[in-house]
């Protein structure tokens, strides 16, 4: 059996995570359970990064110590996973002893093979970010990452000859096309970092406490991004007594990274997997961000969503589907409160609730809910329509291996809106009222149950709930898999419900809107 190891990144704890946030996490559990689906033996990364001055002060804004803080808001992200029914197999906490002891012996080792070595920092901090910044690379004096102010800060601290890798990893970039996707993510890192040459990076601080010591020299702590980053190998057991997870697992077939983090994955991840002489992931995605109609979501703008409140009022498919359906790789997608209402009234409820409850009350009136079994192409529509249903297969999965999931997703509602098109093109109750074309009748009414199974599967790896809604009310069990979609003309003894219930319910617009404007206020 192939493996398939999925990361999502290692969410900083330190608020409640809004939709945007939700994102990677959603993507990384769809992909996840598509490998599963297709057979694979996946597993599912995600967790906390716990560790940093921006915690730290969070911790005491709050009143409580850092491990008290974190605590409670990495239970608070475990809750909203369940919430979204993510399935996980692990969740990440960088303050458990194991991930600590790794990190600190990764440092030794470092250290005595000359890549780290100690010299004395200065230079321009964002303390969200914690990153430092040089003159030149601040944005009207201020952080080019998030806008925020930053303070020249000066300390004794142990640097990463990362200077001594670069060619290295050019030259990796250069002959494993798939390592960075989209493409255009790599000719950023070049131009942007790598040709102006790498700088050494500072990989401790002095200034504050919370984080892992540096076992040799303890008044130093662990830059973050070297302890977080490591933790998609230490999830793995990586340097501990059992490391039979990470012998199955390792190398990562995919790390999923929002763009404000992607040259922490692509370029020194796999500098410091180098330095440990490790196997590099396969495949880096990095995607665009759910950005707001006035930009960057956050609560002074009065403009946040969180997950927990959509799901409440439209419930977790259509969620999961808007946040997938509207990020395209090449660009950020937007969220707004009419394209959301829009979305479920158009793609969830006009095109598939109806396609499904059309369908089944169909069954019903001509065959008594029992559907007809395959019996060739009878319709001149239903060669077209059968070559649509492998189509549909095939661009699926192309879209889903460019790593355009937005698309992914599109061209199964195309397929919807063809199958959706078919009704009017046989006119089943036209062929209804004459005996004569009855074999007409029940291939239409067959094409339509096998064209919604083979839906239901399609958007399974996202929409669960949803397939299962839909296979239980076709009257097929939810025990279908990706080799199901071979068995299209194969659908036999299948009897629907007697009366379909809608899977999405048409919203009245704009009290919906309104809603949805009130829930970012809140
Ligand atoms: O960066 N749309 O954690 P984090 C889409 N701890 N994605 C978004 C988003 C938006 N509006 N806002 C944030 C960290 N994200 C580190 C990672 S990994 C070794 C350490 C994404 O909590 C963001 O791009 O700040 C990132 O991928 C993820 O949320 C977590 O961000
Ligand atoms: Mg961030």
């Amino acid at each position: 059996m192939s493996k398939y190891y999925v990361t999502t990144p290692i969410y900083y704890p330190s608020g409640k995570f809004h939709i945007g946030t939700a994102y990677t996490t959603v993507l990384a559990d769809m992909l996840k359970r598509l490998k599963v689906m297709q057979g694979y033996d996946s597993l599912m990364l995600t967790g906390v990064d716990e560790h940093g001055q921006k915690i730290e002060d969070k911790a005491k804004e709050a009143n409580m110590s850092p491990k008290e803080y974190v605590d409670i808001q990495a239970d608070a992200a475990k809750k909203l996973w369940k919430t979204m029914k993510i399935d996980n197999d692990i969740f990440m906490r960088t303050t458990d002893e194991y991930h600590e002891r790794a990190v600190q012996e990764i440092f030794e080792r470092f250290l005595k093979q000359g890549d780290i070595y100690k010299g004395e920092y200065e230079g321009w901090y964002c303390k969200p970010c914690e990153s430092y910044f040089t003159e030149t690379q601040l944005v009207d004096g201020k952080c080019p990452d998030c806008g925020r102010e930053v303070k020249k800060m000066k300390e004794e601290a142990y640097f990463f000859n990362m200077k001594k890798y670069a060619d290295r990893l050019l030259e990796f970039y250069n002959s494993h096309p798939d390592f960075i996707k989209p493409e255009y993510r790599k000719t950023e890192m070049i131009n942007n970092f790598i040709k102006l040459g790498l700088e050494d990076l500072c990989v401790t601080r002095t200034s504050f406490d919370w984080g892992i010591k540096v076992k040799s020299d303890p008044k130093h702590v662990i830059y973050v991004w070297l302890d977080a980053l490591t933790n998609y190998i230490t999830a793995l057991g990586y340097l501990s007594d059992d490391d039979s997870m990470f012998k199955k697992y390792w190398p990562a077939d995919l790390h999923i990274v929002g763009k404000d983090i992607a040259r922490f994955h692509l370029i020194y991840w796999p500098i410091f997997l180098m330095a440990l002489d490790l196997p590099l992931p396969k495949t880096i995605f990095v995607h665009n961000w759910i950005m707001m109609k006035d930009g960057k979501m956050s609560k002074s703008k009065g403009n946040v969503i969180y997950p927990e409140q959509l799901i409440e009022r439209y419930g977790l498919d259509a969620t999961k589907y808007f946040l997938i359906r509207e990020v395209p790789s090449s660009q950020d997608g937007l969220f707004s409160p009419e394209e959301f209402v829009q979305r479920y009234n158009y793609d969830l409820c006009n095109d598939l609730s109806n396609l499904l409850n059309r369908t089944i009350s169909m069954v019903n009136k001509y065959f008594e809910g029992k559907v007809p079994e395959y019996n060739g192409i009878k319709n001149d529509v239903d060669e077209d329509l059968e070559k649509a249903s492998k189509d549909v297969i095939e661009s699926y999965n192309r879209e889903i291996n460019n790593f355009e999931f937005a698309n992914s997703l599109k061209e199964v509602w195309n397929y919807i809106s063809r199958t959706n098109k078919y009704i009017d093109e046989t006119s089943p109750w036209a062929l209804a009222k004459d005996e004569e074309n009855i074999e007409k009748l029940k291939s239409c009414i067959y094409h339509l149950v096998a064209n919604l199974r083979e839906i239901a599967i399609l958007i399974r790896p996202l929409m669960k709930d949803t397939s299962d809604n839909m296979l239980r009310q076709l009257g097929m069990g939810s025990n279908v898999n990706w080799d199901t979609l071979k068995e299209y003309k194969n659908i036999k003894n299948i009897k629907v419900i007697e009366k379909g219930e809608p899977i999405f319910m048409r919203l009245k617009e704009e009290e919906e809107v309104e809603a949805i404007k009130n829930m970012m206020k809140q």
